[in-house]
């Protein structure tokens, strides 16, 4: 990496000298100077990335490179677009780029441009293709398959209705480790009746299909619902709602949004999976730091992952399973949200309960 960055950073480098400091000559940038870094988060649909993966990016770079400065681009879900972010925040000299995929095999040819620019880049969250330096992420089939234990946890003895499954965004990568590790746990024990993928993460696209879904199978007879994320366990929710079912059944989701806590209290979702991103973040300005400085990473590694181009070193954290039992004790001990956030209007009796204040 050190190596690419020398032969490749001579132009790269010369323009960065004249932007905001830098190394000299293709050397990298040294320990205390200012550079800039770019971060590319896919899509505005999951709360996650404006909420919490960009505040705490921002602010672990803040602490490990005082004078770096962040360049922010959000794609809304369209890998063009991402690619044209890309372009514009390469030529404004950013020294490396941690980039969250729209679409991984897309993503290919951005993560070749910065390499061809001496730009290391760090996957974040979702694994490019490509000549990627480091990724951060969860363990993306592990989730899929606690995703789906804790379905059939909530689906007790009951083995002979179906269940509905909707997987994520197919030009997401970890959508395919999700789906591959929720099959592993469900095939075999419960009947999928439907399964299909929401395009772009859309709760939309949830919520018809999940409509059409209740045609077909019928309303009562649905088991449970697989939704790999919040956003689409919401529109399964709002499905089943207007097809006139009170007694609602399992639904999973991911990613402990605040609506989707909500409901997870008020009786309405089973569980989510709770990511702690701060952990994620950290990892990721720390490895950006090491790749612009062309310096180690002295993170603990987990894991080297092949993403057909190269074994990425990896760093893969554990998801964790929420369900009312436990989100006093997750999200909340964690402080990803207060009680006052989640305690409001009519979730405050749901939070008494749930021993949250
Ligand atoms: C995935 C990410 C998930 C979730 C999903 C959209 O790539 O790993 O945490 O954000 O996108 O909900």
């Amino acid at each position: 990496m050190g190596r690419r960055m020398l032969a490749a950073g001579v132009v790269a480098a010369a323009l960065a000298m004249a932007a905001c400091g830098g190394g000299e000559s293709g050397e990298p940038p040294s320990a205390g100077e200012g550079y800039r870094v770019g971060l590319l988060l896919p899509e505005s649909k999951t709360t996650r990335y404006d909420t919490f993966d960009r505040p705490y990016i921002e602010a672990r770079l803040g602490e490990v490179c005082a004078d770096c400065e962040v360049l922010y681009r959000n794609a809304d879900s369209d890998a063009a677009q991402q690619a044209t972010q890309a372009a514009e925040l390469l030529d404004q000299d950013i020294r490396v780029l941690i980039l969250d995929a729209v679409d991984a095999a897309a993503a290919a040819a951005v993560v070749t441009d910065a390499e061809a620019r001496g730009v290391p880049v760090v996957a974040y969250d979702r694994l490019a293709k490509g000549p990627v330096d480091f990724y951060v992420s969860f363990d993306n089939e592990k989730v899929g398959q606690v995703q789906a234990q804790s379905l059939l946890t909530a689906l007790g003895g009951e083995r002979t209705r179906p269940i509905v499954m909707i997987n994520g965004a197919p030009a997401d990568p970890n959508a395919a480790g999700f789906k591959k590790g929720a099959h592993s746990v469900l095939d075999g024990e419960v009947t999928i009746g439907r399964e299909f993928d929401a395009a772009d993460w859309s709760a939309e696209a949830a919520r018809t299909g999940m409509a059409a879904a209740i045609t077909a199978l019928g309303a009562e007879k649905i088991a449970g619902v697989y939704a790999a994320n919040d956003g689409t366990a919401g529109g399964a929710i709002e499905a089943l709602k207007a097809a006139g079912v009170t007694e609602l059944p399992p639904v999973t989701g991911q990613d402990a949004e605040i609506a989707a806590i909500q409901r997870i209290l008020a009786g309405e979702q089973y569980a989510t999976i709770y990511k702690a991103i701060k952990p994620q973040a950290t990892v990721a300005a720390d490895m950006a730091v090491a790749a612009a400085t062309g310096t180690a990473y002295t993170g603990h590694v987990t894991s080297f992952t092949d993403n057909g181009t190269a074994k990425v070193t990896s760093v893969l954290l554990p998801p964790v399973a929420v369900t009312r039992a436990n989100v006093k004790d997750t999200v909340v001990a964690d402080g990803f949200y207060t009680a006052p956030q989640l305690c409001t209007g009519s979730y405050a009796a749901a939070c008494h309960e749930a021993g949250i204040s």
